[in-house]
C-alpha cells in the first residue's frame, strides 16, 4: 500500500472511530525493550488506542519479546498458545521485538492467528502498520535487514515513572559476539544526534524528571552523528541540565570503555557512581572464543581506572558460564576475576545456544548439569563478595531516591547513587513521597540490600 493512501486513512478516520480500540501490551527482556514499549504505548495512544490490563479486555494483544536465551523465547510462544482461544472473539495478536525480528514470517506459521510481526528497527512504521491492521490485513511485517539508519524517536513516549526515565541514545549492535542474537535482532549500530538526546533530556527535566538513564545495547559505543559530543561529553551535558540530579547509563562495553568516562563521573556529581561493565568470562581463551576482542588483562585495566577514581564507583557485570569449550580451569579464572574486581552485583547466565549465531555450530560440550553447578558456585562466591562490598557502607550517610514503601514493615524503599537498595525508617508518621531525595544513615547490610534510618 502506498504511503499517501495510508495517510489519507489516518486523516479520514475521526478519533471516535478509534474510541473503543483497546490494547494489551506485555514486555519481556531488557531495559531497551521496556523503554521501546513506553514508546509503542505512546504511539498507540496517539493513534486513538487505549491500554487495558488484561488480554481478555483487549482488541489487540501485543507481546514485546526477547530472544537472548532460549527460555525467554519459549515464554512468548507459551503466552501465544495460552491465549489463542481469544482469537474466536475477534481479537488480534501482534509480536514485536527480538523474537519477531529473529523468527520473521515463520511466526505466522507457528501461530497463524498472529497478524503483526515487527522488529524494533521498524517501529517508526507502527502508525502505518496499525492502519493496515484496522483495514483487516492479516499478515503485516516490519522486518529489518540490518540496513536501516533510523532510530525510534517519538514525542509521545508514555513513561511509566514520573521521576526517572530512560532515553535510548544508541540502538543496535555491530559487535557480533559469538553467542549473541542482538546484532541480528536489533539491526546495525546507529546513534541519535546529541542535539536530539539533549532536547529530550531537557523536556524531561522541564516536566519534573530528576533521574535519567541513558540506554544502548552498548551505550558507550555512542557516536554523535553531528560530531559534537563524545559519549563522556554527552553524559556530562545531560548531568548538567538544571533539575537533573542523577544520570545512569547502561550497558557499557569494555572495548569502548574510555578513561574520560571515569573522569566525567569524577567531575560531574550528578553522574551516578556506578558502572555496569559486562566481562562474560575471566578466561582470555574463552573471551577469544566468544569473539569479545579483549583479554582478561585488558578488561582489568579498565577496572583499575574505575578503582582509581576519586569517587568510589560501584561495579557490576554479566557472566556467561558453560560457553562451549569452557574448561574447569577457565571457569576458575572467572571466579578469581570476581574476587579480584570485588563487584557489587553480577548477572550470571548459563550459556544458551542461539539461532544464527556462530557459537551454535561449536559443539556445546558442557552439559546442563555442569553449567548449573558452575552457575551455583559462581553465585555463592559472589554472595560472599557482596556480603563484604555491602558491609562497607555501614555507618555511611548516603543520599537515596525514594522508590516506594514497604507498608507492612513501615519502611521506605530507596536507591543509592551506586544503584543499591537501601530500606529505611524515618520515625515520622507520614512517609516521604516517591521521587524525593533524602540522606540516610546505613545501620545494617545484607548481600543485596542495605538498611538504615533517615537523618533529616
Ligand atoms: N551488549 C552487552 C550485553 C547485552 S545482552 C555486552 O556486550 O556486554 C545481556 C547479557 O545477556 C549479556 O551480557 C550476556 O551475559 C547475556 N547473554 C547474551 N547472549 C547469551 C546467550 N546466548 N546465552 C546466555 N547468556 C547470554
Ligand atoms: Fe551481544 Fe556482544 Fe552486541 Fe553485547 S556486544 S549485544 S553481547 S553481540
Ligand atoms: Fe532480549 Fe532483545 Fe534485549 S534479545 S535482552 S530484548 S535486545
Amino acid at each position: 500500500m502506498a504511503d499517501f493512501e495510508i495517510s489519507d486513512v489516518l486523516q479520514s478516520k475521526p478519533d471516535a472511530a478509534h474510541a473503543s480500540k483497546t490494547f494489551y501490551l506485555e514486555t519481556f527482556g531488557c531495559q531497551m525493550n521496556v523503554h521501546d514499549s513506553e514508546k509503542v504505548i505512546g504511539t498507540l495512544t496517539q493513534q486513538g488506542y487505549h491500554q487495558v490490563d488484561t488480554e481478555e479486555a483487549a482488541d489487540l494483544i501485543l507481546y514485546n519479546t526477547c530472544s537472548i536465551r532460549d527460555k525467554a523465547e519459549q515464554k512468548v510462544f507459551n503466552r501465544l498458545n495460552d491465549y489463542k482461544k481469544l482469537v474466536k472473539q475477534g481479537k488480534r495478536f501482534g509480536v514485536l521485538g527480538c523474537v519477531a525480528q529473529q523468527e520473521g514470517e515463520q511466526i505466522f506459521e507457528r501461530a497463524p492467528y498472529v497478524s503483526l510481526v515487527s522488529g524494533s528497527a521498524s517501529y517508526r512504521k507502527l502508525p502505518e502498520m496499525l492502519v493496515r491492521l484496522e483495514l483487516g490485513e492479516k499478515r503485516i511485517t516490519g522486518l529489518d535487514d540490518r540496513q536501516t539508519e533510523e532510530t525510534f524517536e517519538t514525542e509521545f513516549t508514555a513513561r511509566s515513572n514520573q521521576h526517572r526515565g530512560y532515553i535510548t541514545i544508541i540502538e543496535g549492535c555491530d559487535k557480533f559476539c559469538a553467542y549473541c542474537v542482538v546484532p541480528y535482532t536489533r539491526g546495525k549500530e546507529r546513534s541519535r544526534t546529541s542535539t536530539s538526546v539533549l532536547a529530550e533530556a531537557q523536556r524531561m527535566a522541564d516536566s519534573g524528571y530528576t533521574e535519567i538513564q541513558l540506554l544502548g545495547q552498548n551505550v558507550n559505543s555512542y557516536r554523535d552523528t553531528e560530531g559534537k559530543k563524545s559519549f563522556a561529553e554527552l553524559l556530562a551535558a545531560v548531568g548538567e541540565i538544571p533539575g537533573i540530579r542523577r544520570v545512569r547509563f547502561t550497558t557499557s562495553h569494555p572495548r569502548d570503555f574510555t578513561r574520560d568516562i571515569v573522569e566525567a563521573i569524577d567531575a560531574v556529581p550528578t553522574l551516578c557512581d556506578h558502572v555496569h561493565l559486562p566481562v562474560q568470562s575471566g578466561s582470555s581463551d574463552v573471551l577469544h572464543m566468544m569473539q569479545r576482542e579483549y583479554t582478561r588483562d585488558w578488561y582489568l585495566e579498565r577496572i583499575s581506572w574505575i578503582k582509581a577514581a576519586k569517587r568510589k564507583i560501584s561495579m557490576t557485570t554479566d557472566i556467561i558460564v558453560g560457553f562451549p569449550g569452557e574448561t574447569p580451569a577457565d571457569f576458575e579464572q572467572t571466579v578469581t576475576l570476581l574476587h579480584e574486581v570485588q563487584y557489587d552485583g553480577v548477572f550470571a547466565f548459563k550459556y544458551s545456544p542461539r539461532p544464527n549465531t556462530p557459537a551454535i555450530t561449536m559443539p556445546d560440550s558442557i552439559s546442563d548439569e555442569v553449567k548449573s553447578q558452575r552457575l551455583q558456585i559462581l553465585l555463592e562466591r559472589q554472595r560472599e563478595i557482596q556480603r563484604f562490598t555491602y558491609e562497607k557502607h555501614v555507618g555511611e550517610v548516603l543520599e537515596v531516591m525514594v522508590e516506594g514503601h514497604n507498608q507492612a514493615r513501615g519502611q521506605v524503599i530507596g536507591r543509592t547513587s551506586q544503584n543499591k537498595t537501601l530500606n529505611f525508617t524515618t520515625g515520622q508518621p507520614i512517609l516521604p513521597a516517591g521521587g524525593s531525595y533524602l540522606p540516610v544513615r546505613v545501620t545494617k547490610s545484607f548481600p543485596n540490600s542495605l538498611v538504615g534510618e533517615s537523618v533529616a
